[in-house]
């Protein structure tokens, strides 16, 4: 049997008969009259020419049960019986069963070129076969080759790197280098921002379920410009004035760094109000401060813009990314000035892993993949048709309450009542589940638990995001 033949009868399949899902959900009779204007059938996946190799290894059940005996207890799954994933192409990835998923969520807003991009792969694997460490005590190519094309992506002088293998030692590096620079302890950070878990970055992060109770010194946590929940609405400027209340009463007038996400990703995709990052930077630059902008989800491409400051019009003086930044390959990146930079040879500062050939060979053909593929103009089509799609469904249906994000960045946030804004957080946990069910998968996030994170692979086709929708149509439908 061919590829695309197995590929075609797996489509038919179809992922849960309507009686059976009726059955399962115990769904009332008033509620099945609503689904009337919603197809009965459930949602086809579009198609896809290709199906995985039957998989021989351990069940979802045995890992599980492994998990639970050999890894921390700290490790959550989503769902209610998790989910064991064990191909992924393009945009879609594949179970123990070799069903096919719609990725929403692309292993949290990581896989940016596709899974098993050819182009990535073949970077890593000729990488890897002809030296795959060195460190950067001797010379390599790659690592230069990249820093030079991502010098290239950012604007004015931020040109030089120092590369790190995540999020948190990038933002920890950039908090420390800010510091250093100013001779200052002070940071400001915004409410429900999420920047790492480790001592620096988890001062830094602003929700109490991210944040363990060991000493985290020196950053102080700004007012959230949060348009939907926060008190200005969408009056960035008046959200701003909080930044120069902490300077006046919280510091010694002068500040290390201000550090923010232009689109809160952990925070359940908080767009911050328009004017913000401009009226923040202006006040945090005349207290001596040092911008940060922390790109580790909002960067490559996924906004529909290459960075995500640029959707507020600002430059930073320093750029943490990681996650896209290499597809799913451990790498991270703090960018900056020839002249900030040049604090950290003060002492010897050095990282083993940093910079290796392999990641940073993957990282230049995520670059060169972004380009070829045009990427950043998908993720601003697709985004805007899926925003659109999602908006219609907000208008379908009380329990959205907001619906927000740019390009390929989106979140939906559930609530039971509009105007107390009150978040529905076991109501997403089913959605998310039957979405499951019926072949999607997103993402969940926000301080209540109540915002679908939507951050797919940045090849989801207007079909993806046509399919995405239906099946969440046909789930709130049948709620
Ligand atoms: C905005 C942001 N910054 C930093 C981090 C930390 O990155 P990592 O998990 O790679 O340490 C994350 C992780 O989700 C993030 O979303």
């Amino acid at each position: 049997m061919t590829g695309s033949l197995v590929a075609k009868l797996i489509l038919r399949r179809s992922p849960l008969p309507q009686s059976r899902f009726i059955l399962q959900r115990g769904i009332s009779q008033q509620a099945a009259e609503r689904t009337k204007d919603v197809s009965a059938e459930p949602p086809v996946l579009p198609a896809f020419d290709y199906a995985p190799p039957a998989y021989t290894g351990p069940s979802g059940d045995e890992i599980l049960a492994k998990r639970k005996e050999y890894l921390s207890p700290s490790i959550l799954h989503f769902y209610k019986s998790p989910l064991n994933v064990v191909e992924g192409r393009r945009q879609y990835l594949f179970d123990e069963n070799g069903r096919r998923y719609l990725d929403g969520f692309g292993g949290i807003a990581t896989v940016c070129c596709g899974h098993g991009h050819p182009d990535v792969v073949a970077a890593i694997v000729e990488q890897t076969k002809r030296l795959q460490h060195s460190t950067v005590l001797y010379l390599n190519h790659a690592v230069t080759d990249f820093a030079e094309a991502l010098a290239s992506k950012l604007p004015g002088n931020l040109k030089v790197a120092f590369f790190t293998n995540s999020g948190t030692e990038a933002n920890e590096l950039a908090m420390m280098i800010a510091r250093l620079y100013t001779g200052c302890h002070d940071i400001i950070s915004l409410r429900n921002s999420y920047h790492g878990n480790a001592s620096g970055t988890m001062g830094a992060t602003a929700q109490s379920i991210w944040k363990f109770n060991v000493v985290q010194s020196g950053v102080h946590h700004a007012v959230n410009p949060d348009p939907y929940r926060g008190v200005f609405g969408s009056d960035g400027k008046k959200y701003a004035r909080d930044v120069q209340e902490i300077i006046n009463f919280g510091t010694s007038g002068n500040v290390a760094a201000f550090i923010s996400e232009a689109i809160q990703g952990v925070g359940g995709i908080v767009e911050l109000a328009p004017g913000y990052l401009p009226a923040a930077y202006d006040i945090v630059k005349k207290a001596g401060g040092l911008c940060i902008a922390d790109e580790v989800q909002s960067g490559f491409a996924r906004t529909g813009h290459f960075w995500g400051f640029e959707t507020q019009g600002v430059q930073p003086d320093i750029v943490t990314m990681a996650k896209g930044i290499g597809n799913g390959i451990p790498l991270g990146a703090v960018v900056t000035t020839p002249e900030i930079a040049k604090v950290l040879t003060h002492r010897s500062y050095f990282n083993t892993f940093g910079g290796n050939p392999v990641c940073t060979a993957a990282g230049l053909a995520v670059l060169k993949v972004i380009e070829k593929e045009k990427l950043q103009e998908n993720a601003f089509v697709v985004g805007s048709h899926l925003k659109d799609r999602l908006n219609a469904l907000k208008d379908k249906y009380e329990l959205i309450g907001d619906v927000r994000g740019k390009g390929l960045m989106l979140g939906v946030e559930l609530v039971t009542d509009r105007e107390l804004k009150t978040p529905a957080k076991d109501e997403t946990l089913h959605v998310m589940d039957q979405m499951k069910e019926l072949g999607v998968l997103i993402g969940k996030g926000g301080y209540y638990g109540n915002v679908f994170r939507i951050t797919p692979p940045l090849c989801f086709t207007k079909e993806d995001a046509d399919f995405l929708v239906d099946a969440m149509d046909y789930t709130l439908s049948r709620m």
